[in-house]
């Protein structure tokens, strides 16, 4: 995929003179700290900021009222430290498959044009759009219907391809390996098995760095579909070897057992996303099926399961994310000033870079089976579940 150094591309429409900046999908570490350095980059060139609350939502006139408020260096003071968005966000309110009525009267309209319609009306040059994949596949159908957007990519569950690294991933991996270290210690007091689930949708980053650097035994991603054999099998190499029950389990969320099926809370519908969650719950009840059946040992493990959730996602930004966050704000704000529309800014080694929006949100990343990263983990003693 070909990233462009921001500094070679030039000046492609007329003066950039308002912006409208909004933050779309779940919430993650380091949204203030875009919306901090936007807001001073902008100020920086003369370019006027206007917050859109709510994501997409506030774009979508619904009243005739859009939710909008001007932005400047007063509303963003100290916010760069702080976790959450001060916009406020949603994961509902795609304006293309937009939800109206309840019950009977449900239904779902297409309000992309209205808000192209809004963003002209607010006399805005363009948007910059801070997003996850979902949010960003929004940002690129508003390009398509003919608005002016820029997307900053986030999401703590580090799964998009065209980006070395999203910010919030690094704060969701210390917040994990936290959880880890605390497992850990009344884990050995008890010589209990410990699960501990965490986020990440369809993408096992966040339990394989916890994991590694938690000291995890095993750990399950959604990479590599696992057999509960191999994990038994962990298990009671920890007693023949180190004579204790103890084994730290990270499971993601989105693992799943050999020839079974990820484990949701909710299925998608035409309006929401599905929930992913319960791998860990299912895992439990498994191993303590299969350990009650038959176990070596008169006295068979304890296990007891810990689901991390939304705490992985709230908080400070950690600094890295912090540094990526600020990097990204002054690097949008550059493509707007040069009339750069319909890119994306990206992490590329240690330069921000851009990429058409639309090949921005194509791949998904993943971790490589066959990498050094899951070769490294085998070779210290990590069970992968295969
Ligand atoms: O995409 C970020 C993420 O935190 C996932 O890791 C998780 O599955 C999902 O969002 C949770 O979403 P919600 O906030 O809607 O429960």
């Amino acid at each position: 995929m070909s990233q462009t150094p921001i500094s070679t591309l030039p000046a492609s429409s007329p003066a950039t003179r308002r912006v409208g900046l909004l933050t779309g999908g779940g919430d993650c570490p380091g949204l203030n700290a875009v919306i901090w350095s936007v807001v001073h980059a902008a100020a920086h060139c003369g370019i006027e900021v206007v917050g859109v609350v709510d994501g997409f939502e506030g774009l979508v006139g619904n009243d005739g009222e859009l939710n909008v408020r001007p932005l400047g260096a007063a509303d963003v003071r100290n916010i760069a430290s702080q976790g959450g968005t001060v916009l406020g966000t949603t994961n509902r309110g795609n304006p293309f498959r937009y939800a109206v009525g309840s019950g009977s009267n449900a239904k779902v309209e297409d309000r992309g044009d209205e808000v192209v319609r809004n963003i002209n009306k607010l006399g805005l040059d363009g948007l910059i759009a801070i997003g996850g994949d979902g949010s960003l596949a929004i940002a690129q159908e508003l390009v398509e219907r003919g608005a002016r957007v820029i997307g900053v990519p986030k999401t703590i569950d580090n799964d998009l391809g065209s980006t070395d690294t999203t910010f919030g991933f690094f704060t969701a991996v210390e917040v994990a390996m936290e959880a880890l270290d605390r497992l850990r210690t009344t884990g050995e007091s008890h010589d209990r098995v410990m699960i501990l689930e965490v986020m990440g949708r369809y993408a096992g980053w966040i339990a394989l760095y916890a994991g590694l650097v938690g000291g995890a035994h095993v750990v399950l991603l959604p990479e590599i579909p696992y057999r509960f054999d191999s994990v038994l099998d962990r298990i009671r190499r920890r007693w023949q070897e180190e004579k204790r029950d103890f084994t730290l389990i990270v499971v993601a969320e989105g693992a799943h057992p050999l020839g079974g099926q990820v484990s949701h809370i909710a299925q998608g519908t035409k309006t929401a996303v599905a929930r992913v969650g319960g791998a860990a719950l299912q895992l439990e009840l498994a191993l303590k099926a299969a350990i009650d059946q038959a176990w070596p040992r008169p006295v068979p493990p304890e296990i007891r399961t810990t689901v991390l959730g939304h705490i992985q996602r709230g908080g400070s930004p950690c600094a890295y994310d912090r540094l990526i966050s600020l990097r990204f704000g002054a690097e949008a704000v550059e493509l707007a000033r040069l009339g750069q529309w319909g890119r994306m800014v990206c992490l590329r080694g240690t330069e921000i870079q851009s990429v058409p929006l639309a090949e921005g949100i194509r791949r998904p990343h993943n971790i490589e089976t066959t990498g050094q990263l899951l070769r490294q983990a085998r070779s210290i003693g990590i069970c992968l579940g295969d």
